[in-house]
């Protein structure tokens, strides 16, 4: 099984977002079996809540199933998940601060693939709990995850 962490910073907007995209793009793609995907949050602010009403009903609005409720990253996470993937610089720079030498997953930006493949041109998903503008964070959780898939067939032969 291919592990892949979501992180943000509350873990109840852009990352439950974008954990319930990702794993609906991979039920899609019939690899559920290969490939399974959580987020968490960098701060403990809002630990055992659901994803912000916006983030739900966007998913909603999109026929995507959700699950999840908000909980912290931990050190062992960077140990147990092959790829953890941060929303912005900041969340990267608070992951990266747990790194261990029991780290073994690949630490990047969600949005690494889908600026790659010039799908966006932002590096960052923009936090809509400031910004209020979901919309706009749907879209690049859809173009991100969609980027992220492709690159897990990939590199995996999937
Ligand atoms: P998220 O957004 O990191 O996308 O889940 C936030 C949610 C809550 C807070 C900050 C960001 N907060 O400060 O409570």
């Amino acid at each position: 099984m291919i592990r892949v962490l979501i992180v943000c910073l509350g873990n109840i907007c852009r990352s439950p977002m974008a954990e319930n995209v990702l794993r609906h793009l991979v039920a899609e793609a019939g690899l559920s079996a290969q490939i399974s995907v959580d987020s968490a949050g960098t701060a403990n602010y809002h630990v055992g809540e659901l994803a912000h009403k916006r983030t739900r009903g966007l998913l909603a609005d999109h026929a995507i199933p959700y699950s999840g409720t908000a909980r912290q990253l931990t050190k062992d996470d960077l140990a147990s998940f092959d790829y953890v993937l941060a929303m912005d610089a900041d969340n990267l720079t608070d992951v990266q601060r747990l790194r261990s030498a029991h780290t073994r997953a690949k630490i990047g930006l969600f949005l690494d693939d889908a600026y790659q493949a010039s799908l966006v041109d932002v590096r960052y998903v923009p936090d809509p709990y400031y910004t209020d503008r979901y919309e706009e964070t749907f879209e690049l959780v859809m173009k991100g995850s969609r980027a992220f898939l492709e690159r897990l067939r990939r590199d995996h032969q999937l």
